[in-house]
């Protein structure tokens, strides 16, 4: 494990006279460059390029982290817990193609890379880890715990869940036996009916009130105290809930929200009563289920604490390919005209997803997932203008958690022809939403330590440092529809989702987008 605060040793420097190192800081002044659009008398567009100067301050300490899963005992958080153990203890385990040893494969952090440069005397690329552009925290130290409504310990729930192989659940039952998920809030209305039998974990009380939110403020604290962490962060990884009605007076703002909680108004989900838990506790709270969590009061109390929440609902399967191809067949200049989307599944997911109401929360995370592709193209659509776009979902127990997602993609091309593209995607849905609920913890832990402050046209600095917006829409990659901070734009498209993550990862230490333009390649 890495101590408490220590700086991890880096993979490069950054040589420049705008990033300065410290034992305790990275230090880097950024020039952003942007470019603004007028119109004039005659509607003609005018584009003028603009500069921001910022600094970005990462602090280099590599905190001790936690990760506390609500929903711990499901399919996700057993085969999270189980990916880590395997991964820290360096297992290696025989399956019915030989040995396989734990890695972290789905993880951009862990399984991808990022180019750093070029080659000074090759002009070949020089790629690096993703993991190791900033100091950021190793998956392997993190120290994972959480609430679940069934209080199964975590080696039967990860036999409940069958997702890992049994030679693979052997070598961790022993620790996982010994986790058992800390009682949790349960108010019915909010999950489908189907899931009843399986609660019998529970904090007393059936509808919101403060109690429980400070009960789930003194776990976080507890389990910190107890594993001497820096840091905990919180994920939705429990059932997806109905949308909860926006009500005036109720949850429309954050005090609203608080007495709302106070009077015990039954149109408080739980996931909400958590959200606002970690806000007031300081702990990031992210929302992996579609429901609306983050109601507007929810995310007004996130502002008013400069607390950091994200969602909502990881991005793993049917949509990340939607959110790739789409980008690709639009910008392609292909007419998309109508996706047909079509999925089974036999988890405990797919069972609570067989209820009316809680679908209908999927129904929408899963369905505005290409509008700002759609709306962008003003060439190929007129105002208003878009695909039709049909999600089903359907619960099917024998495939247990191997999902399965038909898509049908039909578009216009060249002088009224038809493409047809027809997918068939299978996969284990466990093994897709845990490296993305690891992503989503390291990517969080990081902003929690960046600072920015801007320059005025004069090169003075503006005000003092501060933190990043308490929305992290940086963390859209990784989910199917991306909060952002009030007000703005919403990017389902999946390259941009990466450019933006990896370009802010390079500003702090002072490097430039990654522009792909390669004239080094091409000016000779
Ligand atoms: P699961 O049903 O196996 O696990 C959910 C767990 O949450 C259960 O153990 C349940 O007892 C617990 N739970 C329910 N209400 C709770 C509460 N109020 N407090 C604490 N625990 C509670 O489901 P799975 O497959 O792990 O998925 C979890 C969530 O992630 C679902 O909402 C699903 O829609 C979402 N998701 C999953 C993806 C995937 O690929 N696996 C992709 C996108 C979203």
């Amino acid at each position: 494990g890495v101590a408490n605060g220590s700086a991890a040793r880096p993979l490069f420097t950054v040589d420049s006279p705008n990033v300065v190192y410290s034992e305790s800081e990275i230090r880097s002044k950024f020039t952003y460059r942007t470019t603004t659009v007028t119109r004039d008398e005659n509607g003609m567009y005018i584009a003028t390029p603009q500069e921001t100067v910022y600094d970005f301050k990462v602090d280099r300490r590599v905190p001790k982290t936690g990760v506390m899963l609500v929903g711990w005992g499901g399919n996700n958080g057993t085969t999270v817990t189980a990916g880590i153990i395997a991964n820290r203890r360096g297992l290696v385990w025989q399956t019915r193609n030989g040995e396989q040893k734990a890695n972290y494969y789905g993880s951009v952090l862990m399984g991808s890379t990022m180019k750093l440069g070029t080659d000074a005397n090759t002009l070949r690329d020089v790629n690096i880890p993703f993991h190791n552009v900033l100091p950021m925290v190793h998956p392997n130290d993190l120290v994972i715990g959480g609430w679940d409504i069934s209080g199964m310990n975590l080696a039967d729930a990860m036999d409940r869940a069958k997702v890992l192989e049994p030679t693979l659940k052997d070598l961790v039952r022993k620790e996982m036996a010994g986790m058992i998920p800390l009682p949790s809030i349960y108010y019915p209305d909010f999950i489908a009916a189907n899931q009843e039998d399986r609660a019998d974990n529970l904090i007393p009380g059936s509808k919101a009130c403060l109690a429980h939110v400070e009960q789930i403020r003194k776990d976080i604290r507890d389990f910190k105290a107890a594993n001497n962490l820096d840091k905990v962060i919180v994920q939705w990884t429990a059932n997806t809930e109905r949308y909860a009605d926006i009500i005036p007076g109720v949850n429309d703002t954050a005090d609203n929200l608080l007495k709302a909680i106070e009077n015990g108004h039954e149109e408080i989900a739980p996931s909400t009563v958590f959200a606002v838990a970690c806000i007031l506790e300081g702990a990031p709270f992210i929302n992996g289920s579609p429901q609306n969590t983050f109601v507007p009061g929810a995310i007004e109390l996130a502002e008013k604490h400069g607390a950091f929440i994200g969602g909502d609902d990881f991005k793993s399967g049917q949509t990340k390919m939607k959110s790739a191809l789409v980008d690709f067949l639009i910008n392609a200049g292909i007419k998309l005209t109508s996706i047909a989307s079509y999925n089974h599944l036999g988890n405990n997911d797919g069972k609570n997803l067989s209820s009316q109401k809680q679908f209908r929360s999927k129904e929408i995370s899963k369905s505005n997932v290409v509008d700002d592709m759609v709306e962008a193209n003003t060439v190929l659509y007129a105002e208003g203008e878009h695909p039709d776009h049909c999600v089903v979902i359907k619960y099917m127990p024998a495939v247990g958690d191997s999902k399965r997602a038909l898509d049908e993609y039909y578009g216009e091309i060249f002088l009224g022809g038809h493409q047809t593209i027809t997918i068939s995607n299978t996969c284990e849905d466990s093994l897709l939403a845990s490296p993305l609920i690891i992503d989503l913890v390291l990517v969080t832990e990081m902003m929690t330590r960046i600072q920015w402050r801007a320059h005025s046209n004069d090169g003075e600095s503006t005000k003092g440092y501060q933190s990043f917006h308490s929305v992290l829409s940086i963390l859209s990659y990784m989910l199917k529809a991306p909060l952002t901070p009030p007000g703005t734009p919403v990017i389902n498209a999946l390259a941009k989702q990466r450019a933006a993550l990896t370009n802010i990862f390079r500003a702090c230490v002072g490097l430039d987008p990654e522009s792909d333009m390669t004239l080094e390649h091409k000016l000779f």
